[in-house]
């Protein structure tokens, strides 16, 4: 049977700087997931690191340099979808790293098409609007890590009351 997920979502600061929030929950919830936890936060570098902390292992320092520092130039938009196999499902809504190569369609591939999220070193992303866990793992740590448990919130939508 298909799981219950959550998953953490952060709107970038350029997604906010854009005045994107609404259109991209929006995806969100028109794809049947559910807002369980949301907040705006400036991260500071501490949180930057506790939340990309493999991500100099896994590509190199200047990756992690460039998104660490990206995340901190403006607030974020920190949020906890819940759905069927939700984590899967949220990276497929929102595209792959690169957006000139996310579909259109996806998030990534209608809104963040642009040269500017790119930094000088054009192998390197930094603007492509969200954040969303890569595994379930990596979901229950990022919830854990941005959101007190009584920020979570359990109530039933429409749907799951009244049409399904
Ligand atoms: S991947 O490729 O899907 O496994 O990457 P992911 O774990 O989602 O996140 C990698 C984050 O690093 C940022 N970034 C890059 N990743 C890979 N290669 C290059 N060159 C690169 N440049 C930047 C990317 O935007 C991801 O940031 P987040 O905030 O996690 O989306």
């Amino acid at each position: 049977m298909a799981s219950i997920e959550r998953t953490l979502v952060l709107l970038k600061p350029d997604a906010v700087a854009r005045g994107l929030i609404g259109r991209v929950v929006q995806r969100f919830e028109d794809a049947g997931l559910k807002v369980v936890g949301t907040k705006m936060v400036q991260i500071d570098a501490e949180l930057a690191r506790k939340h990309y902390f493999d991500l100099e292992e896994r590509f190199g320092k200047s990756v992690f340099d460039v998104t660490a520092n990206f995340m901190q130039t403006g607030p974020v938009i920190a949020l906890v979808l819940e759905g069927v196999e939700a984590v899967a499902n949220v990276r497929r809504l929102v595209g792959v790293t690169f957006p000139n190569q996310s579909a259109p369609g996806t998030i990534r591939g209608d809104f963040a098409h642009t040269s500017k999220a790119y930094t000088e070193a054009k192998h390197i992303v930094a603007a492509n609007l969200i954040h969303a866990s890569g595994n379930v793992e990596e979901a229950k740590y990022e919830v854990d890590l941005w959101f007190d448990s009584s920020e979570l919130f359990d109530y039933q939508t429409v749907a799951e009351k009244y049409v399904f």
